[in-house]
């Protein structure tokens, strides 16, 4: 799916007034004497592409750790869906519906690419305990099934029906990052982080990553928060830009408005 200036989410329909689906306040992480996150607040509403950019060494991999709880913020809050989940595990907030995929490449190398978005929704559902094991009671056997299904689905919609039966681990790049894109939203997300998620993939590869993530929020009302180094990429494909800067919020608008901001030119110019 080709993806123009024109598709892209219009600023309008993504009000900073709607309900946020992810919301973060004031929110500060501190490494030793260092503030990798300053004091950072925003908000993504349901069903928006917000995508979050700055210089090499921002904050925005420790804000999205400091997001899904694998790292513990100094000071802040961050909200789902209006419920604090500040203080909860990131597995917690896994179940409450927010996914997230990593700079650096994380499969499952040596579980087929279906076993790994079984395995995901295993990881997001809960397995049902020992005692199901023991007995395999029905109900088991049932919501098997219908992971299985779930998962085919995805693999489907993706285009990676053909790949189901090989090794993550001997996947292509490109491939390799769908697959990472599928098993973050295999159970549909409400809050779905990207980080860098089109790096070492080529134009056409990216524009179809880009195009599950726009069926995904237009489709399912998926909030999402896109971090990318490519510029331009996040112009022709979000509505509204965050500019982090050493930690910092240091400027909100649109992709236009961000472009010809002459403190973002700096940064990045430093950066
Ligand atoms: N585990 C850590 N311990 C100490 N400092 C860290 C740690 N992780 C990150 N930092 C520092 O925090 C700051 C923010 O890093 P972070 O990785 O969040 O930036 P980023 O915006 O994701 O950069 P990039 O675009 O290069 O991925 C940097 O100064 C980095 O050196
Ligand atoms: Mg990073």
């Amino acid at each position: 799916m080709k993806t123009t200036v024109d598709e892209r989410q219009s600023p309008e329909a993504t009000s900073a007034s709607a309900p946020a689906a992810l919301e973060i306040e004031d929110l500060t992480v501190r490494f030793g004497g260092v503030r990798a996150v300053s004091d950072v607040s925003l908000r993504v509403a349901p069903g928006e592409l917000l995508g979050l950019i700055g210089p090499n060494g921002a904050g925005k991999t420790t804000l999205f750790d400091a997001v899904s709880g694998l790292n513990r913020p100094a000071a802040g809050r961050v909200l789902l869906s209006g419920r604090n989940v500040t203080g909860e595990s990131a597995l917690a907030r896994s179940r409450l519906g927010l996914r997230r995929t990593f700079q650096r490449q994380q499969v499952f190398g040596r579980l087929t690419v279906l076993d790994n978005l079984l395995a995901a929704l295993e990881w997001h559902g809960g397995g049902g305990g020992f005692m199901a094991d023991v007995l395999a009671l029905p109900s088991r056997r049932r919501r098997e099934r219908s992971r299985r299904e779930q998962a085919e689905e995805t693999l489907r919609e993706v285009g990676l029906w053909e790949q189901r039966d090989t090794y993550a681990g001997h996947l292509p790049v490109g491939l390799a990052r769908m697959m990472e894109l599928a098993r973050a939203v295999v159970d549909e997300p409400s809050v779905l982080l990207l980080d860098e998620p089109t790096s070492g993939l080529d134009d056409t590869e990216a524009e179809r990553l880009i195009g599950v993530v726009h069926q995904l929020t237009e489709k399912r009302s998926t909030a999402v928060l896109l971090v990318e180094h490519d510029v331009r990429f996040v112009m022709n494909n979000c509505g509204r830009v965050v500019v982090l800067n050493l930690g910092e919020v240091l400027m909100e608008g649109t992709p236009e408005e961000a472009a010809a901001d002459e403190s973002v030119r700096t940064a990045y110019l430093r950066g």
